[in-house]
């Protein structure tokens, strides 16, 4: 019979055997994989591992906070925080091609991570131990698509946030090869993991950085948070959030439309809400929500986003629609 409490028992068996008594290092995301990897791995050897979380700027709101002190005080595992939203904005600044983003992106989350890996491999040494191995949130259904060559990859050069550093040498730790992500989510439900992080719907490495349609600014990253938190608000708040697969809020930076706003006019940008239903992300459709609920959430949005001055509905499948807008 499969049960999460199995799982953990018989994972923490292998990665005791796997890794002795070697330092470990992961990289944090914010996301449910590696959140669930990391603290799978924190059962079976505490303090051995060192957890990185860069924070690329580009999360939506409450989710660092939500890595930086949530998981920890639920895991009470060792992170090193790198804050390294500035470097990420300068190198994105005036790029609105969305893989030219994506690239960046990911180049510079590589460049984070392996300074943030070298300092904790410096520092084990000096304590006399050695880092052999990375962890890696890896599940069942990225080794099939890895090993089969699905067509996603060459519509979108997917940059995953976790991804593995090309030149240094670890050995990998995946104990979660061998899951679906349901299975996972009930894994980091038995370990105690804050409900935000495990029921978390997907959400893309580059994060707010590909769903700001044209180039990325501080401000821009804070009219499309704000207006994100309210849609998650408000599903939520519906009950909905198993209905959908994942819901994107773009932020169309490059366009403005003529509103009016009590006795002036406003020319302000669209917010754009991509709600889907999906089985594994491949194909898509669009989620249809309750009128009352888009209605709701398009009055908040335009009331309390002072850039935003329309909300618009996308009702394009997948495909031929993907299901970021870039
Ligand atoms: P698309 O837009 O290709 O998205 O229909 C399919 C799924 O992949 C996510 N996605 C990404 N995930 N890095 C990621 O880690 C990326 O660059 C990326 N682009 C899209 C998207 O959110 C959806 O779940």
């Amino acid at each position: 019979d499969w049960n999460p409490g199995n799982v953990i028992a018989d994972q923490v068996e292998r990665i005791r055997a796997q890794v002795g008594d070697a330092r470990v290092i992961c990289g944090l995301s914010g996301g449910v994989d590696s959140a669930v990897a990391a603290a799978l791995v924190q059962r079976a050897i505490g303090d051995q591992l060192t957890c990185v979380f860069v924070d690329h700027g580009l999360l939506r709101e409450g989710e660092a906070e939500q890595v930086e002190r949530d998981y920890v005080a639920a895991t009470g595992v060792n992170l090193v925080v790198v804050d390294a939203a500035d470097v990420f904005l300068d190198a994105l600044d005036g790029v609105s091609d969305p893989e030219t983003k994506r690239k960046i992106i990911g180049r510079e989350f590589i460049r984070a991570f392996e300074r943030a890996a070298a300092d904790v491999v410096a520092q084990a040494s000096e304590e006399g131990a050695k880092v052999g191995f990375l962890v890696q949130g890896t599940l069942y259904p990225d080794v099939v698509e890895s090993g089969g060559g699905s067509g996603t990859a060459n519509i979108k050069s997917h940059h995953n946030v976790g991804g593995l550093p090309e030149d240094l040498e670890f050995q990998l730790v995946e104990p979660l090869r061998t899951l679906f992500k349901d299975e996972v989510r009930a894994i980091g439900r038995e370990l105690g993991l804050p409900e935000v992080i495990v029921g978390r719907q997907p959400f893309p490495g580059p994060g707010l950085g590909i769903r700001i349609v044209g180039s990325v600014t501080r401000d821009r990253l804070a009219t499309l948070r704000r207006a994100d938190a309210i849609v998650r608000e408000e599903l939520s708040a519906a009950g909905l959030d198993g209905e959908i697969w994942q819901c994107p809020v773009v932020l169309l930076a490059d366009v403005r439309s003529v509103g009016v706003q009590g006795d002036g006019r406003t020319y302000g940008h669209p917010i754009v809400l991509r709600p889907v239903s999906s089985e594994d992300a491949m194909t898509a459709d669009w989620t249809r929500l309750p009128y009352d609920l888009l209605a709701k959430v398009s009055n908040r949005i335009t009331n309390e986003v002072a850039e935003v001055n329309r909300v618009v509905l996308d009702v394009t499948s997948k495909p031929p629609g993907t299901i970021e807008w870039e």
